[in-house]
């Protein structure tokens, strides 16, 4: 059963998706207790709908706050996912002033919608350095988690799809790869700037990049051509909803319901009850029972809606008057992040960025290609070769900080992450042909939190991200962000690069550029580990102190994966699902 509480896109589902037969409107029986309520729709509620519903008798109820964009272009088409941030898709979140960025306020935009992050991210799929997940394993006390193990998952949850006569080189490790639901491909074709983006790491004098393959358990390296989260036949999206979602259509077990923001979880004594929601199409309020609730709002949404309910740090919940059902002093910190600076250049006309989408006679054919076969500029991202780096211990040493966190890391963790976007991340008054170029530190020694703001569940938490907050963070990045520019500057880009634009040609001293450094900080949007396994949670993802609640999603990451996080948040999901039908 597909439930909605939004009814025109409930029609507009019915005709896209076939296996969307069976339709039913109307509400949540609030008399029954149903065996798992999931909060949140994004990439792990959707995993864990799916996966619990497969028992026929078990009744899954899945609330998510956004709306239906199955069929929204701007999400199904790679190009565009650009513009999702600051839409109806999106969570409109960002850090409080930041010290350690001279106060500037980066913005972490989450998903909203049916896919959650899934939905508006940017499709890069990585899974990065195997130790992460060896270190999740120690961690949790969950030996699942070991990489040698959620690799079943990984597999599980991912297809490949290699194009035929692909015009490029790649190392692709097809036995990492099953035939799960989650379409990942490699580009069809490189744009122009891509080869000589990919070429110049490649073939740095200093620390050339190997061609490698960064879904395999390999963490350092380059990888050129994706791989993305996008369907090779048509050239879209694929994410949580499709992959999931349209699963379940035909399941009677299964109520999965948009528009519907849960603003409390109750309990009774230490054990949680149900959830209360407010439909948004009337502002109504509801409440609905389960067995067990499982919470997977994302890493910012997580902690807030446990927060609003009285499970947290006991002197903030006090200082906002909020009953106290659990002191958990954990849920809220260890916020980490991936976060980057960048480098903008103008780059030839023949280079198409999305800059370019407002002249017809370039936009035109590209539209009509994409219209007639799914391949071309809008089927990609804009960014496609990406190279991981771990600097060596005496650059680090040579710092003059306290870099023994990052010396100590295993060997196969890079440190920072070197990627391009074919559009402008920094002011562009003249609509400059532009690409951007940015790095980003991956594995922080520093970690930030989040807090409530109010105890009006519609009010944004207050995020303290603190990004670069340490001495080694810091100096890493300045390091990274100074390479990156002189690459950019160097000879191996000049077939590619008009000029420099952002920080430009004035920025010479140190003082400068870390000023062009705070001024375009940007968040990868990986927001994780606020609720954190070994922390906040169990091995079985249960909060420690209560009972019927887990939380399972971004939030219950103990570490940062050294890239992209999409599939690993898949990859958890999935496991999760096991351990929670094998316990039953
Ligand atoms: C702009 C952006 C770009 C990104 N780029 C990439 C990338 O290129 N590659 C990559 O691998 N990863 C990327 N990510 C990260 C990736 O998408 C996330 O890590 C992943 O989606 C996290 O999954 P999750 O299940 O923890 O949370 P989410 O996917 O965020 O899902 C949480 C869901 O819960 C819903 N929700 C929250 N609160 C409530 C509530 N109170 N009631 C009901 N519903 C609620 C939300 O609306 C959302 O749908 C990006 C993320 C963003 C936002
Ligand atoms: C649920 O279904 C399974 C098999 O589909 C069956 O073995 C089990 O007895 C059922 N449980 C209940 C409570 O009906
Ligand atoms: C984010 O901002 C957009 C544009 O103003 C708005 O439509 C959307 O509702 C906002 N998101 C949320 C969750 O409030
Ligand atoms: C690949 O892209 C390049 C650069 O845009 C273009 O010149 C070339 O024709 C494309 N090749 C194919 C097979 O589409
Ligand atoms: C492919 O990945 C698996 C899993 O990490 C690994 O064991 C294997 O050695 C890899 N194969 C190659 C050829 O690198
Ligand atoms: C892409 O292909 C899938 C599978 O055939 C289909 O369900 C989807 O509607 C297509 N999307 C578009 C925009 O063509
Ligand atoms: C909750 O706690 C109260 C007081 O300790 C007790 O009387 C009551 O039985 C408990 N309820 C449940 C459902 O455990
Ligand atoms: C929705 O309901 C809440 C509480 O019932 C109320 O405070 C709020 O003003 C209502 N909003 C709208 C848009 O009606
Ligand atoms: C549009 O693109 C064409 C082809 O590159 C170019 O000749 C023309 O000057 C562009 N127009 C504008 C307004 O930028
Ligand atoms: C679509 O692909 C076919 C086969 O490669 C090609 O002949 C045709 O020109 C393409 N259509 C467009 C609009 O690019
Ligand atoms: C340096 O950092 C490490 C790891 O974070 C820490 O254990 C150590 O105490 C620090 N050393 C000094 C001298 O501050
Ligand atoms: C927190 O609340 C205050 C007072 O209502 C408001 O001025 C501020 O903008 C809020 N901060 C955020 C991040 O929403
Ligand atoms: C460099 O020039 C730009 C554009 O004129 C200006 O915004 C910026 O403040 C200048 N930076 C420095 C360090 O002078």
């Amino acid at each position: 059963m597909y439930r909605s509480a939004i009814i025109p896109l409930v029609f507009a589902l019915l005709f896209t998706s076939i296996k969307c037969a069976q339709v039913n409107h109307g509400s949540l029986d609030e008399a029954k207790v149903y065996d798992y309520v999931i909060v949140g729709g994004g990439v792990a509620g959707l995993v864990l709908a799916a996966r619990l519903s497969e028992s026929e008798n078990k009744t899954v109820v899945l609330l998510e706050a956004g709306p239906d964009g199955g069929l929204n272009k701007d999400i199904n088409t790679p190009a565009f996912a650009g513009v999702l941030q600051g839409s109806q898709f999106s969570w409109n979140f960002t850090s409080t002033p930041q010290p350690t960025l001279n106060g500037a306020v980066p913005s972490l935009a989450q998903g909203h919608c049916l896919g959650g992050g899934s939905a508006i991210n940017v499709m890069a799929y990585c899974r990065g350095a195997s130790s992460v997940f060896d270190e999740w394993a120690e961690i949790s006390g969950n030996d699942g988690l070991r990489w040698e193990n959620l690799l079943t998952e990984f597999e599980q949850s991912s297809v490949l799809e290699i194009p035929p006569d692909l015009p490029y080189t790649i190392i692709a490790n097809k036995s990492v790869y099953g035939q799960g639901p989650v379409m990942v491909s490699y580009e069809t074709n490189l744009t122009n700037f891509d080869p000589t983006f990919a070429n110049t790491f490649k073939n740095d004098p200093q620390y050339p990049a190997k061609l490698v393959d960064l879904t395999d358990g390999t963490g350092i390296g380059q990888q050129v051509g994706g791989p993305h989260s996008i369907r090779l036949s048509n050239g879209t999206r694929s994410y949580a909803l499709p992959a999931y979602g349209y699963q379940m259509a035909g399941r009677n077990n299964a109520q999965i319901m948009h528009g519907v923001w849960a603003s409390k979880i109750n309990f009774d004594n230490k054990t949680a009850v149900s959830v209360t929601y407010t439909d948004k199409a009337d502002n109504s309020t509801h409440t609905v029972k389960g067995k067990e609730i499982i919470i997977s709002a994302g890493a910012l949404n997580t902690p807030k809606l446990l927060m609003l309910s009285g499970v947290g740090p006991k002197d903030h919940l006090t200082d906002l008057g909020i009953p106290i059902v659990q002191d958990s002093p954990q849920i809220g910190s260890n916020l980490y992040d991936h976060h980057s600076a960048v480098v903008m250049v103008q780059v030839p006309e023949d280079i198409f960025t999305l800059v370019q989408q407002s002249n017809a006679s370039v936009f035109d054919p590209i539209l009509q290609e994409y219209q007639a076969n799914g391949t071309g500029p809008l089927g990609r991202p804009g960014g496609s070769s990406f190279a991981t780096e771990r600097i060596p211990d005496d650059i680090l040493k040579s710092f003059g900080v306290n870099v023994t966190f990052h010396t100590n890391l295993p060997k196969d963790r890079p440190h920072v992450l070197y990627q391009y976007a074919t559009g402008a991340f920094q002011p562009n008054p003249n609509n400059l042909n532009v690409v951007s170029t940015f790095v980003a530190l991956i594995q922080p020694e520093a970690s930030g939190y989040m807090r409530l703001n109010s105890t009006d569940y519609r009010a944004n938490p207050l995020i303290y991200s603190n990004y670069f907050g340490s001495a080694a963070d810091m100096a890493i990045e300045v390091y990274a962000y100074n390479r990156l520019r002189s690459l950019m500057q160097s000879d191996a880009m000049k077939p590619v690069i008009v000029s420099e634009v952002y920080p430009g040609k004035n920025v010479t001293t140190e003082a400068e550029l870390k000023t062009s450094l705070y001024n375009s900080a940007r968040s990868f949007h990986h927001p994780a580990g606020t609720v954190s396994l070994g922390k906040a949670l169990d091995p079985d993802f249960r909060l420690k102190g209560l009972n019927g609640i887990r939380v399972i999603d971004s939030s219950a990451i103990p570490v940062m994966p050294t890239c992209h996080l999409q599939a690993s948040v898949y990859a958890l999901a999935e496991h999760a699902a096991k351990l929670i039908k094998d316990q039953l």
